[in-house]
């Protein structure tokens, strides 16, 4: 077996700096340091609470208000977090003309629009938005995590202003599909580009996990940056094991 071509940090930034097309995936690694708990890491979020009593459809179909008061919790818990220099490395990245810069991410906190990242693709959606169960029609609530305002958890469930039925997070819920459209911009993504970083996922959830594995197939260089090894390591031309507020800012500065 040739010994892996491991890539130093430098090389990695000359890759970014050469590329004419970088796609990064992320995941609950790099909100960690903002203070959001990462999902499956220690003390993770499903951890402490049983998914199936929450993120489901048949849970908010059987309780709404319970559901609701949950995420009101979440979003509260949000108010705290404020992007890291991961997150603003990357939104000042995606400005460079010369080269695409595409986030796609798992996570739901909406940092990196937060941090000025116009149109990450959020492939589980996005904790600060609300659809309509009924009619779709969308409701962006960002400005509540601006203005640091949450309804209280008791408050009764939003309706939506179009048809008054009920709004539900714009998540996806254990056992829901993720959205075609933006899953195939995502896979189209993967196959274009020169380099793909995978920045702070356990890549154990698919079909994200799939992502890194069509760009490696078309021919990406890929770059792992995690605390610990994950099943994507062996396949990653570098893998650097480090914070990701720390090291993401290094391979852009
Ligand atoms: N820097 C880089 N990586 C980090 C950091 C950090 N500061 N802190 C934690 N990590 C790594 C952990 O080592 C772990 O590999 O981030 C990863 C987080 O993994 P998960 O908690 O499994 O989160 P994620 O991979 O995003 O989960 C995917 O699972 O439950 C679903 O929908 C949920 O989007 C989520 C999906």
């Amino acid at each position: 077996m040739p010994a892996k071509s491991r890539l130093s940090i430098d090389e990695v930034r000359h890759r970014l700096a050469d590329a004419a097309s970088v796609v990064v995936l992320t995941g609950a690694g790099i909100s960690a340091e903002s203070g959001v708990p990462t999902y499956r890491g220690t003390g993770g979020l499903w951890k402490n609470f049983r998914a199936q009593d929450l993120a489901t459809l048949e849970a908010f179909d059987r309780d709404p208000a319970l559901v609701w008061g949950w995420y009101r919790n979440r979003r509260r818990a949000l108010l705290d977090c404020k992007p890291n220099p991961a997150h603003r490395a990357l939104a000042a990245a995606a400005v460079n003309p010369e080269r695409e810069l595409i986030v796609i991410t798992q996570n739901i906190d909406g940092l990196h629009t937060i941090a000025g990242l116009a149109d990450p693709l959020e492939i589980h959606g996005n904790i600060w938005r609300e659809k309509c169960v009924r009619c779709r029609h969308r409701v962006d609530r960002t400005a509540d995590y601006t203005a640091r305002r949450v309804p209280a958890e008791d408050a009764p469930p939003p309706k939506c202003p179009g048809c008054d039925d009920l709004l539900r997070p714009d998540v996806v819920w254990f056992g829901e599909q993720l959205d075609p459209l933006l899953l195939d911009s995502a896979f189209r993504a993967a196959e274009a580009c020169d380099v793909m970083l995978v920045v702070g996922t356990s890549c154990e959830v698919h079909p994200a996990a799939l992502i890194p594995l069509v760009a490696r197939k078309a021919g990406a260089c890929l770059v792992e940056i995690n605390l610990e090894p994950t099943p994507l390591t062996e396949r990653c031309d570098a893998s650097l094991f480090a914070p990701a507020g720390q090291t993401v800012p290094e391979l852009f500065g």
